[in-house]
């Protein structure tokens, strides 16, 4: 099922996440539309990428066409290279490994831990210490001979992964972090934004994101020369613009400045959005409290979550199970979904190693995340609340 704006009947459905756009979005495209700076060079491009990486808290940002192009860029720079491999989530949506992929490199995925359901950096401290081994400089995994060369924590839902361990691993045996915060823009750890904790951190501004452009990203980097290669890589890495000169390999990655004007318009409303994402979970969690069969999602005390995505779990008797009482919501007209099926399951990723991931299956079997737009009503939300408490009582 997928519900455009357009096509809600009036006071009947109710979507799973559908944008907010109620800033000054209209007035920044019309000045591109005016002045006819509407592709991938403006004042816009530049607004908006300076925008992103001060709310992250890094130093430097590009504007890329998506998330994914942004995680690629991010690994890429960080050094990933054909027959490395990167330790990521098996749970989580299936863009990070497939950017690992593009790079000739191999995923290995981690469990989610039962708690806030984000990467289980324990088990990746195991992995690290226990199965792999440091021979002339380079850390191997020592089951598959190839060299681990970058640490990919998905921050998912809007909840950060516990970065303080994360970063202690980082240190240790020397690997980069590229954070994938495409669903947490307005999260913080311990304070710190997310996406600027690690050495590289990647946004995506699709349709479902706190913010849109309609599609876009942005990926924030530590180091300024990274920063540039990034701006290099994403325009074709061009030597010598007048007589095109090229050395590398470049890609066609940079957003335009009409995407970027209405990011430009979406950023000065995070702090809003971000609050009523959070309204609308701590509603969820207020009605669900003590609910037998029902756990929605927590927030961990050294996290403030962007709750992008309200999701609950659902026992396998409640109701019929998950996927049973999505049926239900949906007869009522109210959209919700799983989780992701875990990637180390993905036909896409078949033979990739795995650390053991049974929380991230349960999770898949038994998470069902409910509508949560920035601009739900209460009385949508109640309607909701209602449906799923209603006749599982
Ligand atoms: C965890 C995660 N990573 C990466 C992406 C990719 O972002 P995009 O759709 O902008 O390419 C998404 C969202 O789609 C996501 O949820």
């Amino acid at each position: 099922m997928s519900f455009e704006p357009g096509a809600l009947p009036a006071g009947g459905m109710i979507p799973l996440c559908v944008p907010e756009i109620r800033g000054r979005e209209w007035e920044y495209v019309k000045d591109c539309l005016d002045t006819g700076w509407v592709s991938s060079v403006g004042s816009y491009v530049e607004r908006f990428e300076a925008g992103v990486a001060a709310r992250a808290g890094q130093g430097h940002g590009v504007a890329v066409v998506n998330g994914t192009a942004a995680l690629h860029m991010a690994l890429k720079l960080a050094g990933v290279g054909p027959g490395d491999e990167v330790v990521m989530p098996s749970l989580t949506f299936i863009a990070p490994a497939n950017a690992v992929h593009y790079l000739g490199a191999h995923p290995v995925f981690a469990d989610a831990e039962p708690d806030y359901w984000q990467m289980d950096v324990e088990q990746v401290r195991g992995f690290l210490a226990e199965e792999c081994e440091v021979g002339n400089g380079v850390l191997r995994n020592r089951s598959t001979g190839r060299r681990v060369a970058a640490l990919l924590p998905v921050h998912i839902l809007g909840h950060p992964v516990e970065m303080g361990a994360l970063m202690e691993l980082s240190e240790r045996f020397g690997l980069p972090v590229v954070e994938d915060a495409t669903e947490s823009l307005g999260g913080t750890w311990r304070g710190r934004p997310l996406g600027g904790i690690g050495h590289f951190g990647c946004f995506s501004f699709n349709g479902n994101k706190i913010l849109t452009t309609g599609g876009g990203g942005v990926l924030v980097a530590r180091d300024k020369q990274a920063a540039i290669r990034a701006r290099y890589f994403t325009t074709q890495a061009k030597d010598d613009p007048v007589e095109y000169r090229h050395e590398e390999v470049g890609y066609n990655y940079r957003l335009t400045n009409l995407q970027a004007a209405m990011g430009c318009g979406q950023l000065e409303n995070l702090e809003a959005y971000v609050e009523a994402k959070r309204r609308i979970a701590q509603r969820y969690a207020a009605a669900f409290e003590g609910r037998p069969g029902l756990c929605f999602m927590r927030e961990a005390s050294w996290a403030h979550s962007a709750f992008w995505m309200s999701t609950v779990r659902v026992d396998p008797d409640f109701g019929g199970g998950s996927r049973n009482l999505m049926h239900q919501l949906g007869m009522r007209g109210i959209q919700s979904r799983p989780l992701w099926q875990p990637l180390h399951l993905s036909g896409a990723h078949r033979g990739a190693q795995h650390l053991g991931c049974s929380v991230a299956e349960r999770l898949w079997k038994e998470a069902l995340s409910l509508p949560c737009s920035v601009g739900l009503s209460s009385e949508d939300q109640e309607r909701v609340i209602e449906a799923i408490l209603g006749g599982n009582s």
